[in-house]
């Protein structure tokens, strides 16, 4: 196991402390998040938490929940989760993320906009002084007119746009069957305004910018406790 793939392991078990039995918990994608649902069928294997419930944000997410003995739940069914553990492909200092790396950005931001919390497990790798820096935008976009994205994304900043594909070439394709393009648009100067341009361009189902979403963030760094972060919220 190498270093990395060893504070990964650290910060998802670092999660459980966020989660009480009883609760409805939503599972998010990726690597690090795998590993907190690992974690998380453990303690309920255990006995240490009971009755939770979980909301998985892709389908494969749902298979491995139910094969670590994961009891599921919709949002059909609970229409507010009480946490969700999810990972990150970049987070700048005010809690911002960009995720997608999964291809799971959809699901999982509208489990995140369900959640009382949203916290953010993740290594030091993350970290970043301004998103755009480290990650491009995944956007999932319908096949249908997916081509005419490129030129609109390369008009808003973009400097350059790639289809998503599979290991063996073909095209990836999302839960509900759409595309992934991978917009490149170095440092993001305005991450609200470049999140309002590409939410108001039908065909693109939804973006990558989690803005203003994580309540907390979790990140292990080599020779250091976790750290803990939090996001000032604004007074109601
Ligand atoms: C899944 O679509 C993503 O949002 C993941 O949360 C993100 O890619 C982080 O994944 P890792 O934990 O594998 O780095």
């Amino acid at each position: 196991m190498t270093s990395v793939d060893e504070l990964k392991l650290q910060v998802a078990r670092r999660a459980l402390d966020f989660v009480a039995s009883g609760t409805v918990v939503g599972l998010g994608g990726g690597s690090t998040a795998a590993l907190f649902v690992r974690e998380l069928g453990r303690e309920l294997r255990s006995g240490r938490l009971k009755d939770i419930l979980g909301v998985p944000t892709a389908l494969e997410v749902g298979a491995l929940a139910t094969e670590v003995g994961i009891p599921l739940t919709s949002l059909e069914e609970h229409q507010t989760i009480d946490v969700c553990i999810d990972g990150a492909d970049e987070t700048d200092p005010s809690l911002n993320l960009i995720k997608g790396g999964g291809g799971f950005l959809t699901r999982e931001k509208i489990v995140a906009q369900a959640s009382r919390r949203l916290v953010i497990i993740a290594d030091y790798t993350k970290l970043s002084p301004q998103l755009g820096t480290r990650w491009h935008v995944p956007l999932e976009v319908m096949e249908f007119g997916f081509e005419a994205h490129r030129s609109f994304l390369l008009d808003h900043g973009a400097k350059t746009t790639a289809r998503r594909r599979n290991a063996d070439g073909t095209p990836y394709r999302t839960d509900q069957d759409n595309y992934i393009l991978d917009a490149d648009f170095g440092p993001i100067d305005d991450p609200v305004g470049l999140a309002e341009t590409l939410s108001a361009r039908a065909g693109i189902v939804e973006h990558g910018l989690f803005l203003n979403l994580a309540t907390d963030l979790l990140v292990a760094s080599p020779g250091r406790t976790i750290d803990h972060r939090t996001r000032a919220l604004a007074p109601a």
